[in-house]
């Protein structure tokens, strides 16, 4: 079992329009409701590789319950702690011609009592996970020494950990020694508040980052691919030209693939592949995480790797 955390997530609602207007009324087309949160991505992506996958998300109010039916026909394991506001709604116009426009519902501030419900339920979900990710910012300073807790608490017990994440929780979570740090390059120039302009600079980071019990760090870098510093060694991913339709959830899906190929025995440069084919795959699908297996292998047949 992998359990995948989310902080901040949301229910994404789209709505499917012909063309946007300045009238009053607008008839959709089709409405498309989506368990939202990074955690909720990767889960999905595991489940699509025959992994079985859990996912741990505060959930409050109307938003929170439709949230968690969402979750459980996606076929994961659903564990939810109590958070005393509601859980977020986003609400997606799409257009014929792909033009979108995004609305969010204004979130609620935690309250200590959320971060005590949150610790309480990741201790049960805890049992039985043979690894742990931690997608996704802080959504408070309540939230953020969970972080490195929850990080802890999942090593103690033997699991493989992977943090994703940007903000305060990036630093705060590394504290503990994740085995495997993941992010794109804004997030880790934020992280070292240094350019990672080119290859070389981008190269050098990772490789530094590896220290102390963090084993493998990926750098991905949108279209350009990835770059994996695992054992000694540094690997460049480029991806396969393909037909973009919608990249949002791809470093989601890259870390369902590195996770599912650590559990299965596979060599670090094999894990980096399957994330990518995943991470790949999802581009070319409008739902975050919602690739096929199919989709997935025909990718990873295209991807190049090379040791730099
Ligand atoms: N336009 C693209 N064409 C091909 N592959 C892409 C494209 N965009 C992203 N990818 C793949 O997805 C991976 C992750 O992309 P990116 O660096 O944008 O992650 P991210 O910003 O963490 O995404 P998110 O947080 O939305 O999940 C890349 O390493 C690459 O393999
Ligand atoms: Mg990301």
């Amino acid at each position: 079992m992998i359990l995948c955390v989310t902080f901040n997530p949301a229910v994404d609602t789209t709505l499917f329009i012909d063309q946007f207007t300045h009238q009053y009324r607008t008839d959709a087309q089709r409405i498309h409701h989506r368990a939202g949160g990074k955690g909720n991505n990767v889960g999905r992506a595991l489940i699509t590789l025959g992994q079985a996958a859990s996912v741990l998300n505060p959930e409050g109010g109307l938003v929170g319950k439709m949230h968690m039916d969402l979750l459980a026909a996606d076929g994961v394991k659903v564990f939810s702690a109590a958070f005393s506001g509601e859980t977020r709604l986003a609400v997606t116009l799409v257009d014929n011609s792909g033009h979108q426009q995004a609305c969010f519902a204004p979130s609620t501030p935690w309250q200590a009592q959320d971060a005590a419900q949150f610790h309480q339920a990741f201790a049960q979900a805890l049992a039985g996970a043979q690894a742990v990710c931690l997608c996704g910012s802080s959504p408070s300073p309540l939230a953020t020494p969970l972080f490195p807790q929850f990080i802890q608490m999942a090593k103690e017990l033997g699991a493989v950990t992977l943090l994703d994440s940007y903000g305060p929780a990036l630093p705060a979570g590394l504290e503990a020694r994740p085995h495997m740090l993941k992010f794109n390059c804004a997030e880790a120039a934020g992280y070292l508040q240094r350019p990672l302009d080119n290859l070389e600079e981008q190269a050098l980071a990772i490789t530094g980052l590896v220290t102390n019990g963090v084993e493998w760090v990926v750098l991905t870098l949108g279209e350009h691919g990835a770059l994996l510093h695992a054992a000694g060694q540094t690997w460049l991913a480029r991806p396969p030209q393909v037909n973009v339709v919608n990249p949002i959830g791809s470093g989601d899906a890259f870390t369902a693939g590195l996770l599912a190929g650590r559990l299965q025995g596979f060599s670090p440069v094999e894990c980096f592949r399957l994330g990518m084919a995943c991470a790949v795959s999802n581009v070319t699908v409008w739902d975050a995480c919602g690739m096929n297996k199919q989709q997935i292998d025909e990718v990873l047949a295209h991807i190049k790797i090379q040791a730099i």
